[in-house]
């Protein structure tokens, strides 16, 4: 499957290609609960929301939306809503408890249901190894700046795929490393809440270095015909004018931000940009000879996950923040348009770009765009419905440039809303809702919104809708 028809936006609304994927993603720690159960351990999630004041109203993933033992209405409902796809990530301390040494039975018994049940309703599982849940043990031996930690990866990987390497053919590795890296240990509002810019960079090359050696436990273990990838923020950056200092931060940005991960993953090296950008802070010498030989192992399509642009201008912003050495050269300036429940403003715009920036720069990966969605403050009314006409708004326009990506050659597989379920939403706690299926927490009753509907329609004609 490759470039549309830009004639099929027809009067009939826009039409995907027959195969074109359509699914909906979650994350362990965001909808399991069940966080003490049958040997799992706490990862660093389990810790960093136990700390007053780093997660909203002091939130924590202990019960979720109990999917863990609600997995088979979960998949229910997708088959009900006529998914063709599923994402959803393995907990690492649910199948290897301390990480590293011998599997969980029962950990990886969960897993092994899911797939089996979801593959008995049709639906494709996707499965991500890393959304964020890194053991406890492993941060307490240096987390993601310790080399080790990408070999600990690399082992918990190849459990994974003996045991359901059989039945899951598209397989990530990482979520978001830009988070898990920046967010987590520069910035210090994800977990392990480390404010040590070095020690991130450090993280973003250990993360890349996990990945690249988990492309290779993939390839010797998992059938042959499976899809491996990876799934990346990129960060859509605009500058604020065509200025020449403008164009300068927004550089620095795209380096700290997107060429960070592709070029050492697709080009096998660091950008000399990015390198010069952040001498004052490491000379790189944590990338060793070979390294990126790993790291730029082939992979089979690349996952984006996209939400709302970011402008930027230079000047200055304030520390702590996820961007290292870029604190003196770059301003961040809210984007223009209606926001979501986030403030995150909506602009389909920038998904374009970014998908027709990959079509020029990697033309012969497929691409997945493995996360999209929006927050609203979504209730039950009184007959029970959940009314969230912005979110349907918001889906049709991110499809909508999906669309028009794929209309001038953007290979764009499928697509998967974030999220399926209400769930929990990091440092924001369940406050904030992306579900396309509400959660009442305290019942757990999950009432599909009119979004899902909408998207199931979507999905069963494989067009948007007037
Ligand atoms: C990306 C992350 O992968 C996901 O876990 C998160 O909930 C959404 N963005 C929304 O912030």
């Amino acid at each position: 499957m490759t470039a549309i028809d830009a004639r099929t936006a027809t009067s009939d609304g826009v039409t995907f290609p027959p195969g074109f994927r359509w699914g909906a993603a979650t994350a362990a720690y965001q909808i399991e609960g069940a966080a003490a159960e049958d040997g799992r351990t706490p990862s660093i999630w389990d810790t960093f929301s136990r700390i007053p004041g780093k997660v909203r109203n002091g939130d924590t993933g202990d019960v979720a939306a109990d999917h863990y033992h609600r997995m088979r209405e979960d998949v229910a409902l997708m088959a009900s809503l006529g998914l063709t796809d599923y994402r959803f990530s393995v907990s690492w301390p649910r199948v290897q408890p301390t990480g590293r040494g011998p599997a969980s039975r029962k950990g990886l018994d969960f897993y092994r249901g899911l797939v089996d049940e979801l593959l008995a309703h049709g639906i494709r599982p996707v499965l991500t190894l890393y959304h964020w849940d890194l053991p406890q043990e492993l941060e307490d031996a240096g987390g993601w700046p310790a080399r080790d930690t990408a070999y600990r990866f690399a082992d918990y990987t190849a459990l994974v795929a003996e045991a359901l390497g059989d039945r899951v053919r598209t397989w990530t590795t990482l979520n978001e490393p830009w988070c898990a890296a920046f967010l987590g240990y520069a910035d210090g509002v994800h977990a392990p809440g480390r404010t040590e810019p070095e020690a991130a960079l450090r993280a973003a090359h250990h993360l890349n270095l996990g990945h690249g050696l988990a492309v290779g436990a993939l390839r010797r273990t998992v059938q042959p015909s499976a899809e491996v990838s990876l799934t990346l923020n990129l960060a859509a950056v605009r500058p604020l004018t065509d200025g020449p200092a403008d164009a300068d931060a927004a550089r620095r940005v795209d380096a700290l931000a997107n060429r960070v991960f592709l070029d050492p993953v697709f080009r096998g090296d660091y950008p000399e940009d990015l390198r010069a950008d952040t001498a004052g802070l490491t000379d790189w010498s944590f990338v060793r000879d070979g390294d990126l030989r790993i790291v730029s192992r082939p992979v089979d399509s690349l996952g984006i996950n996209y939400y709302s642009p970011t402008v930027v201008a230079a000047g200055s912003h304030p520390l702590p923040s996820p961007w290292p050495a870029a604190q003196d050269h770059v301003r961040f300036v809210p984007a223009p348009g209606p926001r979501t429940a986030m403030d995150w403003p909506v602009d389909a715009e920038g998904l374009y770009t970014l998908l027709t920036r990959l079509r020029e720069e990697l033309p012969d990966l497929p691409l997945l765009v493995t996360e999209n969605g929006a927050a609203y403050d979504d209730y039950a009314d009184p007959s029970g419905a959940v009314h969230d006409p912005e979110r349907i708004t918001y889906l049709r326009s991110h499809l909508e440039a999906v669309h028009r990506a794929m209309a001038v050659g953007a290979d764009v597989r499928g697509y998967f809303l974030w999220s399926l379920l209400d769930n929990f939403e990091w440092a924001y706690g369940y406050g904030k809702r992306f579900g396309m299926v509400h959660v009442d927490y305290p019942s757990q009753r999950r009432t599909p919104k009119d979004s899902a509907r909408w998207y199931a329609d979507v999905a069963a004609h494989g067009r948007l809708p007037h």
